[in-house]
């Protein structure tokens, strides 16, 4: 049985979907705060899955987290809550301190009271696998090599510095008190149930909604893009075979501009779902620049593909046609996320943002 904390959220939810998809698995504790960004929606499918057991709370609730340790008897934990909207933590870093540092550190030491406790087997088998970002790693050039896990960490935003101590957190937890760690930094995800919040599930969304396509700046930053199922596919092999302290970077081997990220799913959505008149790019609105804007992330995944031999099934291509396919196909999702809390967002971050 194992722990799983931001269960509801895009990774997480996709997490827990895949994990439970195998009929062999005992079973998952789904520990989730269910911010604005978890969506029990996400994990319908597995409400009723004896196997399943969602509990909503904060990872910094040591009493709570000590509890679930012992009562499911927990021989592994994933953790993926953490606040994770680069906006937002310009705009609020404080949430993001809270969760991702403070909350990480109370976590830390509820797992570690647990494992000093268990017997010297089960005390060996048992994991800690950190989910974390490319972002620690600060920001390229074009023609800076991609991050290889020996990269400095030179974090930008509110929210990479948030992840990057985190992950120091983590480091130290393992050196100084021999917790069983695996950390891992994955590049930026793609795939159904993600927030629209976050570029492309925004883009899709805005432009069958008749709404402007925002581009930050000059649409030039690179990203690399990961399609989520690969993302999970990489965190349970990291999870059976990583090395102890070890970390791993997870990417997709797909460095896009913004522009181009947009442009496909224009082009994508233009022969899917023709428009009346033109095409969807002429949605295309440039706004404002983000604040600190990294020019380019680009992972370097070959220790992975080496080391526990996992390399990523989709190709950029391959994946945002599913993911357009799979937002068109599950308006009852993106409904419910569409709420008025998601639009008060949605006024802060653009109402102020034409260039
Ligand atoms: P998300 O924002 O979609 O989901 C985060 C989840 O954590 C939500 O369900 C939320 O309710 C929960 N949560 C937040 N604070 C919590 C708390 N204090 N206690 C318990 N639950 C809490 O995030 P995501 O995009 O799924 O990212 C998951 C992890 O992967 C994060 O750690 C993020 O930093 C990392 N990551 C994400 C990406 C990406 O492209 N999305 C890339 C690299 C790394
Ligand atoms: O690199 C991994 C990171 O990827 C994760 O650690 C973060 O949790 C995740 O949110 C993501 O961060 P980004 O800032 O790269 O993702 P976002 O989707 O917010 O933005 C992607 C790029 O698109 C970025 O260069 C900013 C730009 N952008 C974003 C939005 C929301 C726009 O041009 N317009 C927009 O409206």
């Amino acid at each position: 049985m194992i722990l799983v904390t931001g269960g509801a959220g895009f990774i997480g939810g996709n997490f827990v979907l895949d994990y439970l998809a195998n009929p062999k698995v005992a079973g998952l504790v789904n520990l989730d705060k269910l911010t604005y960004a978890g969506n029990p929606e996400t994990l319908k499918t597995v409400e009723h899955d004896p196997r399943y057991h969602f509990i909503q709370g904060d990872i910094g609730n040591v009493s709570l987290v000590s509890d679930l340790l012992e009562k499911y008897a927990i021989t592994a934990v994933v953790n993926f809550a953490a606040e994770s909207h680069v906006d937002r933590s310009i705009l609020g870093p404080s949430e993001f301190i809270q969760t991702n540092i403070v909350g990480t550190f109370h976590l830390l030491e509820a797992v570690r009271i647990y494992w000093e406790k268990l017997s010297t087997g089960s005390k060996e088998s048992f994991r800690f696998l950190h989910v974390s970002t490319d972002e620690v790693y600060g920001t390229l050039s074009l023609s800076d090599p991609a991050f290889n896990e020996t990269n400095p960490y030179e974090p930008n935003s509110p929210y990479s510095a948030s992840k990057a101590a985190s992950d120091h957190l983590v480091r130290a937890w393992h050196h100084t008190y021999g917790l069983p760690v695996v950390t891992t930094n994955c590049s930026n995800n793609y795939g159904p149930y993600h927030f629209p919040e976050k570029l492309i599930p925004l883009v899709i969304l805005n432009a069958i909604n008749g709404k402007s396509l925002p581009i930050y700046g000059d649409g030039q930053q690179i990203r690399d893009w990961l399609y989520v199922k690969d993302h999970c596919s990489a965190i349970r092999r990291v999870l059976e075979l990583g090395q102890l302290g070890q970390t791993y970077n997870i990417g997709g081997w797909n460095e896009k501009t913004n522009l181009e990220v947009v442009r496909t799913i224009c082009q994508i959505l233009d022969t899917i779902k023709p428009k009346q008149n033109g095409s969807y790019a002429d949605q295309i609105t440039y706004v404002k620049d983000r604040p600190g804007h990294d020019r380019r992330y680009a992972i370097d995944a070959s220790k992975i593909e080496r080391e526990l031999g996992w390399k990523p099934k989709e190709t950029f291509d391959t994946g945002i046609r599913k993911t357009v396919e799979w937002y068109l196909a599950n308006t009852d999702w993106t409904q419910s996320v569409l709420s008025g809390n998601y639009q008060n967002w949605i006024d802060l971050q653009y109402s102020s943002n034409a260039k």
